[in-house]
């Protein structure tokens, strides 16, 4: 399968992307569980805090250089070899052509390559979120547990589907 998508580094110049993308609850309640009205001081003042973090999330941008989407470290541990992504694809007609499972091959590979203590990758799902969990798969990703009950989204309590993907030969 080709790649039509890259990744690269989040800059300032993107950052209102994020106040339209979010205002979608789809994205929003998949990717972080909530809704929210952000404004551009809100997302300098977390992008400034995932820089001093060391924690910057990539742009999903399509080869012709359109930002669809973003993917980033949500938790590291570096005691157990641990990280935890999140994925989104912003820009909605680019979901179902198989850009996430190629973005999240291609976060994976750089994150293993960049960090040899880097033993596990995991992602947690909400359980409804029936397309990234099969998104996931298709990237390499397998369901290690499903802890129930663990989250609350838009006032429900769901089902959170644990998925990881291990080190290659690790
Ligand atoms: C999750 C997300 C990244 C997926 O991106 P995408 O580019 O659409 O993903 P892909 O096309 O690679 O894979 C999606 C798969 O789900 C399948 N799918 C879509 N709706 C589905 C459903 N209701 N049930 C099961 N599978 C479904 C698609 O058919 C596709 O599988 P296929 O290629 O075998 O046909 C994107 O939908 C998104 O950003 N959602 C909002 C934020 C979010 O939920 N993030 C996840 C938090 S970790």
């Amino acid at each position: 399968m080709s790649v039509e998508v890259r990744i690269r580094p989040i800059e300032v110049k993107d950052l209102h992307h994020y106040i339209r993308w979010y205002a979608d609850p789809e994205v929003a309640l998949g990717a972080q569980g909530y809704t929210e009205d952000l404004n551009m001081d809100i997302v300098l003042r977390r992008h400034e805090c995932d820089r001093a973090a060391g924690r910057l999330p990539f742009g999903i941008e399509t080869q012709d250089g359109r930002l669809i989407g973003s993917i980033g470290v949500s938790e590291y541990s570096g005691s157990t070899g641990e990280a935890s992504v999140v994925i989104m694809i912003g820009e909605k007609e680019f979901w179902g052509r198989g850009l996430g499972a190629q973005a999240i091959r291609l976060f994976v590979d750089k994150l293993f390559s960049e960090d040899a203590n880097l033993r596990t990758i995991t992602a947690r799902i909400y359980s409804f979120n029936h397309r990234s969990v099969r998104c996931f798969l298709k990237a390499g990703f397998k369901c290690e547990r499903v802890e129930r009950s663990a989250a609350v989204v838009g006032g429900n309590v769901v089902d959170v589907v644990v998925m990881a993907i291990r080190r290659p030969g690790g």
